[in-house]
């Protein structure tokens, strides 16, 4: 496994039935099955090809019945209830936004948006469910140290208002060594932007976000 799977499973709780939807190669829920975390695993995705190769990996678990393989869009092959705990990692923040109105918000969840995580974490909240974890975790591949951010929670319960920062940078991110390695990052992305040929509006745009990110490193808007 990789290092953003190896981190992303250490978030996943025991649980009875695992979902891993977008499951691709199917690690997560082999991790599951091999740990004993769960009893029983349902393995999706859109991509019959991507499936299958999640059959392979997993077809011990398929011939004994305790993983059940679905072809489907979301959490449209997932009826609601029937699984207690459901990753959806590796996708957009648009995406897992699009699969959560078109069927339900999981119980428990833990969900990792490459991108528009901010999105998702309005969502969440605005549908009153509890965050216990909103945070950032990393991976260095080929030199390269890539940031992830990860969150965990379920459907109810509800969280206190969040702050800018934490809504586009996850709660439990404030105050990291991660945090401020990405915001440098993102700062000095931006500062060279702004030194290119820009419209006026996106211009604007670009220093509103250095003036927040800058912000955030300061420890305001927190
Ligand atoms: C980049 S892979 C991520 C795989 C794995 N979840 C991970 O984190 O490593 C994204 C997978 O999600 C699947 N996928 C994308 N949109 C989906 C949807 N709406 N429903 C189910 N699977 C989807 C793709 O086919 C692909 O296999």
């Amino acid at each position: 496994m990789t290092e953003r799977l190896k981190k992303l499973c250490a978030l996943l709780s025991p649980c009875e039935v695992f979902a891993d939807v977008g499951c691709d190669h199917g690690y997560c829920a082999r991790y599951m099955l091999n740990s004993k975390l769960c009893k029983s695993a349902v393995i999706t995705d859109i991509s019959a090809s991507s499936l299958s190769k999640a059959e392979r990996l997993l077809k011990k678990y398929i011939s004994e019945g305790a993983c059940r393989p679905v072809c489907c869009d979301g959490l449209k092959g997932v009826a609601e209830g029937s699984a207690d705990l459901v990753l959806i990692a590796g996708m957009g923040g648009e995406e897992i936004l699009k699969i959560l109105k078109e069927s339900y918000i999981p119980r428990a969840f833990v969900f990792q948006p490459m991108k528009n995580a901010e999105q998702l974490r309005s969502y969440l909240i605005a549908n009153g469910c509890a965050i216990e974890y909103d945070g950032l975790f990393t991976e260095t591949r080929g030199g390269l140290i890539k940031h992830y951010f990860a969150i965990k929670g379920k459907n109810s319960g509800g969280t206190p208002p969040y702050s800018a920062a934490e809504l586009a940078y996850g709660r439990d991110s404030l105050g990291t060594a991660e945090l401020e390695e990405l915001l440098s990052y993102e700062l000095s992305k931006n500062l060279a932007y702004a030194e290119g040929d820009l419209s006026p509006s996106s211009r604007a745009q670009v220093e509103e976000r250095i003036q927040f990110i800058k912000g955030v490193l300061r420890g305001e808007n927190n």
